[in-house]
């Protein structure tokens, strides 16, 4: 089955000349892959990929509002105009600036109106013994997609991230099984929110420290449709091999 790579490069690189070079390489990278890779740069580095098939090009963020006189802000239509494909919601790096729940969903909603794929992400502080997650995830996972109608369910994606396994300084890639566990509970709450073939035909990805050591098994292991990467994405040699050690998963 095809897989969903989304490489997510945050606040990086520092120069457009840095950025164009790693795109140069990704792109006669991915126009071999059969898995669907996808690239998020920042905002001002989206020319670049203007358009762009393989690799796809994502954005990071999307404003809540749709034009006018809102400073700083990047609305779904530029988006659109540049050839987005995918648009990240509800990173958890977004939502610690504020965003909320029903911000979330009504950018994936936005989003699936111009034909653009949100990518929901979703995912819990912290985990404790008593299991306290499993009722954040799925109050979250509710909340995110309150606005995003039956009938344009399967183009969503969801981004499973759980926040402590994200960044250098976490505590590492969550353990495969719990992956798995995971994706069972996300799958069981969009059956309940849509329908069983619905909840069976969105890609749930995972994300928070992949790397080249653990990336094949967590999605055969973990049983996920993809993968969002971070830190080993901006790194192109090392995102290369990642993408090639999951080529025949
Ligand atoms: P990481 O980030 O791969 O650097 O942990 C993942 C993410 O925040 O999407």
């Amino acid at each position: 089955m095809k897989k969903i790579i989304v490489a997510n490069w945050k606040m990086n690189p520092e120069s457009s000349s840095v950025a164009q070079k790693i795109i140069r390489e990704m792109k006669s990278f991915a126009r071999r892959s059969k898995n669907d890779i996808v690239i998020c740069p920042p905002f001002s580095y989206l020319y670049i990929l203007e358009k762009s098939k393989k690799p796809f090009l994502g954005a990071q963020d999307v404003s809540l509002q749709t034009g006018g006189a809102f400073t700083g802000e990047v609305g779904i239509q530029m988006l659109k105009s540049l050839g987005v494909s995918y648009v990240i919601v509800g990173h958890s790096e977004r939502r610690a600036l504020g965003e909320t729940d029903g911000d979330v969903s009504k950018k994936a909603a936005l989003a699936l109106k111009e034909k653009i794929r949100p990518i929901v992400c979703i995912g819990e502080k912290e985990r404790t013994v008593k299991g306290d997650h499993w009722s954040v995830i799925e109050r979250m996972l509710r909340a995110s997609l309150f606005e995003v109608k039956k009938n344009v369910a399967s183009k969503i994606i969801v981004a499973y991230e759980p926040i402590w396994a994200i960044g250098d300084k976490s505590k590492g890639a969550m353990e495969y099984s719990d992956i798995h566990e995971s994706v069972l509970f996300i799958r069981k709450i969009l059956s309940s929110l849509y329908d069983q073939k619905i909840a069976n035909s969105i890609p749930i990805l995972y994300g928070g420290s992949v790397d080249l050591v653990n990336a094949r098994d967590i999605i055969k292991e973990g049983g996920v449709t993809g993968l969002l990467i971070g830190r080993q994405s901006i790194k192109v040699d090392q995102f290369k091999k990642i993408l090639n050690s999951i080529s025949s998963v």
